[in-house]
């Protein structure tokens, strides 16, 4: 059976430049970073870029998050009149001041299944004719049943499938991904389940697709930087970009921030990015500590000019 690799939502990354970028390599299936219920149904403009899809984007989900009733009602409504291919719902958000609300992956906690699966059936009634899916994470590491109950229940309320974090909250992002607890929740459920952790590289896909028996899996962190890892992922081989190659990306996706956030906003959004193409790809640490502190359009212009000119260290 032929895999399905989906981009994660990353909330400070996976705005419009971030997916094209990642489009540019293949990849298909992605979602927005989380939009906090509240604040799209009191119009925060910060939601803005943050739905923002671009013409040419064949497939793209948006994700919700939120806790209270009412405000996960009326931008459940909203977000099924906007232009995307499924609705999903977060329950695996680890920040402290989302578990305080609670929301997030606070909802995977006992005493809040009752609110989780009321928003889960909130949601349901207001999404139509597009897919509503959960993402989540383990409720526990070495006892599957939690979470295979908990599956089991959102399948029963109506939700069409459930991307799996295989950690606990408490875990953030490190640590091995408990694929067992993933295999047998897959094993479990009728509706699709879709892997997520870990995932680097082609080898680190084939392992957790392995491991869990899903076909879907989800690439989060190990796209930072690194659009290419949906060449290597598709074509099944290992893909490391040429020099050229890089700036060519690169470039295009900070001017693409720029164009969208403006020059000193998109571009202090961007620092984080450009670091991350260049770490571990044998440049000059100068480049990495010089993006840090990129905030004109010209600076950025010079600072790609040298790095083009200049390139590994060790020859390109
Ligand atoms: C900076 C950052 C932002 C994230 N934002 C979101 C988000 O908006 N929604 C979500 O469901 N998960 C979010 N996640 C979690 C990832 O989607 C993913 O589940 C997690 O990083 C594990 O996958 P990985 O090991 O491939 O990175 C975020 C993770 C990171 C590191």
């Amino acid at each position: 059976m032929g895999r399905t690799y989906y981009l994660a939502p990353l909330a400070g990354y996976t705005d419009l430049p971030y997916r094209r970028a990642c489009r540019s390599q293949g990849a298909h299936f992605m979602f927005t970073a989380l939009i906090d219920a509240g604040a799209l149904v009191h119009g925060n403009p910060e939601n803005e870029h943050i739905l923002e899809r671009g013409e040419e984007e064949d497939w793209l989900g948006v994700q919700l998050l939120g806790s209270i009733p009412n405000d996960v009602a009326k931008s459940a409504e909203m977000l099924n009149e906007m232009n995307y291919d499924a609705v999903d719902f977060n329950m695996g958000c680890p920040m402290a001041k989302v578990l305080k609300r609670p929301a997030g992956a606070a909802l995977l906690y006992p005493a809040n299944h009752a609110l989780a699966f009321q928003c889960v059936s909130i949601i349901r009634e207001r999404v139509k004719g597009k897919p509503f899916t959960v993402k989540m994470r383990i409720l526990n590491e070495n006892d599957p049943e939690p979470t295979i109950a908990f599956c089991k229940r959102l399948v029963e309320l109506g939700v069409e499938g459930i991307t799996i974090h295989g950690r606990l909250a408490s875990k953030i992002y490190s640590g091995p991904v408990a694929t067992e607890v993933i295999h047998v929740v897959r094993e479990s459920v009728s509706v699709p389940v879709t892997a997520n952790g870990g995932i680097f590289s082609i080898e680190d896909a084939n392992a957790l697709a392995e491991a869990t028996g899903c076909d879907r899996l989800m690439v989060a962190r190990g796209s930072l930087g690194n659009p290419w890892i949906f060449r290597e992922l598709i074509s099944g081989v290992p893909y490391r970009p040429g020099h050229l190659e890089l700036c060519e990306v690169l470039q295009r996706h900070i001017v693409g921030m720029i164009e969208m956030y403006g020059e000193r906003t998109g571009l202090l959004l961007a620092r984080k990015i450009t670091v991350a193409y260049l770490r571990g790809r044998g440049y000059s640490k100068k480049f990495r500590v010089k993006a840090g502190f990129l905030s004109t359009r010209e600076e950025f212009d010079t600072f790609m000019q040298e790095l083009r000119v200049e390139g590994p260290v060790g020859g390109v």
